[in-house]
């Protein structure tokens, strides 16, 4: 069997043209779309009387053998047949013969790849988003025990104020949270029907697209044809959502590089999520956190491959659109898997609370403490007060021991105005607690946070 093409041609098509324009290799993921629209197609042509009862009865039957060969790998991949649209309508007209022939009618490749790509597009948002929140609860879950373990908090990677470890989750589960919101006003603006578009103009016959498009489960058609089978903005939409929430994922990823190090050590990562070393017997690395760092880099890539190509194209659709798939199926499988596999990880490592603890004994962390008391208590001007806490901090230096650590005596000592409270004032617990502002890190604040994220994930469960 020729090409379905092949009516104006006289010459076969070369099997290198073959090898450098099929789509078949990676559109073949699309089947289970490309069955489902056909299918939607058939049943609007149908009650539109364009095919009879009996044609569309068989191409129902005819698909759900198409499905199950594809599914059980029967079914034969050839190369020719360009792409997954024709190679399903040819093994189609294969077993039912001209009622095949039919289901093209009112209907070109380019309605169908912007249907078959919508779709798949529009299911993965689903899947992503599903895993968004599995992921945000457990970074509630972590930080429901941990409003009261305290880290050094950092500008710079240098220490800079105490905070508490379950507010560092809660930054991340923030980020996570937009990220989740950013797909979901992808999916709402996108939820519309491509199908029924045919080549660039619409078609002659006496289609219904409003069917088409609830029985895909779309809000309704969309708006204009030209623009449906000419732009891939939905999918640039779901490359970059990826990307950011990729570079999310990324810098947990490297804090958990550096937290797992000796160096830091207030996490160990499990063993089952953990890789050893072919020549040094005692290591253990973090490889997971390394790969979703690494594997970033090329959602990035993705998206900036997919921008170029659609850069400057003329209306409509043109074949250097086929290079819209290999990146986006890399760039959601990525994130699938950096979501479910990050979730365990995070679920399954040790913090290491008297770690992180110490750590809030080096650098001086209630500094500012200091000098907000000079200003509060003892009505200083804080430039003055600024002064004051630098003489401290090198006297502390000096003593070799932290801010934290120095006595009434020592402080009254440095300044005369400081009364016996300042110690209660500079200790590491009560400069956390101090940051009590909406957001901040107290305790207090970070079980608000805390509840009302929970309260969101709880209304998108439902929703
Ligand atoms: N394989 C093509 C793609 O993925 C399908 C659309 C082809 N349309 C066409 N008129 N050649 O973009």
């Amino acid at each position: 069997m020729g090409k379905m093409w092949s009516g104006r041609f006289s010459e076969n098509a070369s099997s290198l043209l073959d090898q450098f324009n099929a789509s078949l290799n990676f559109d073949k993921k699309l089947y289970e779309y490309d069955i489902k629209g056909s299918l939607a197609h058939a049943k609007m042509l149908n009650a539109q009387g364009i095919l009879t009862d009996q044609e569309y009865q068989d191409i129902v039957k005819g698909m759900q053998q198409v499905l199950k060969e594809i599914e059980s790998d029967e079914f034969v991949f050839d190369i020719s047949d360009e792409d997954i649209h024709m190679a399903i309508e040819k093994r189609l007209t294969q077993l039912i013969g001209d009622a095949g022939k039919k289901l093209h009618t009112a209907r070109s490749r380019n309605d169908q790849v912007a249907l078959d790509f919508r779709l798949y597009v529009q299911a993965h948002n689903e899947i992503i988003r599903e895993r968004i929140l599995n992921l945000v609860e457990t970074f509630i879950d972590l930080s429901k025990k941990h409003t009261e373990t305290m880290l050094p908090g950092m500008t710079h990677l240098q220490h800079a104020q105490p905070i508490n470890f379950g507010y560092h989750m809660m930054a991340y589960a923030s980020m996570l949270k937009r990220d989740y919101e950013r797909f979901e006003s992808s999916f709402e603006r996108n939820n519309v029907s491509p199908i029924g578009c045919a080549a660039l103009a619409g078609t002659p016959h006496p289609i219904d697209r409003n069917m088409t498009a609830k029985e895909l489960g779309f809000y309704a058609p969309t708006l204009n044809c030209l623009d449906t089978v000419s732009d891939r903005d939905f999918a640039l939409e779901m490359l970059f959502n990826v990307a950011t929430m990729m570079m999310h994922i990324s810098r947990l990823a490297e804090e958990l590089i550096l937290w797992s190090s000796s160096e830091f050590g207030f996490v160990t990562l499990s063993d089952a999520y953990s890789t050893g070393s072919s020549i040094m017997p005692q290591k253990k690395n973090p490889d997971v956190p390394e790969l979703l760092r690494g594997k970033t880099g090329r959602t990035y890539g993705n998206l900036v491959a997919l921008l170029t190509v659609m850069k400057g194209l003329p209306l409509a659709y043109n074949k250097d659109m086929q290079e819209d798939k290999e990146g986006t199926f890399d760039s959601v499988e990525t994130a699938e898997i950096s979501l479910t596999i990050l979730n365990e990880v995070i679920k399954t490592m040790t913090v290491n609370k008297e770690r992180m603890e110490q750590a809030c004994k080096v650098g001086h962390l209630s500094a500012t403490d200091l000098a907000d008391y000079l200003v509060e208590k003892c009505h200083i001007p804080f430039r003055e007060a600024h002064f004051i806490t630098g003489h401290a901090v090198a006297f502390a230096e000096q003593k070799g021991v932290d801010l934290s650590e120095l006595t009434a005596e020592e402080l009254h000592a440095i300044d005369k105005r400081v009364s016996p409270d300042v110690v209660e004032y500079l200790s590491i617990r009560h400069s956390m607690n101090a940051r009590n502002s909406e957001g901040g890190t107290s305790t207090r604040k970070t079980e608000e946070q805390i509840e009302k994220l929970e309260e969101w994930v709880k209304e998108k469960r439902v929703g």
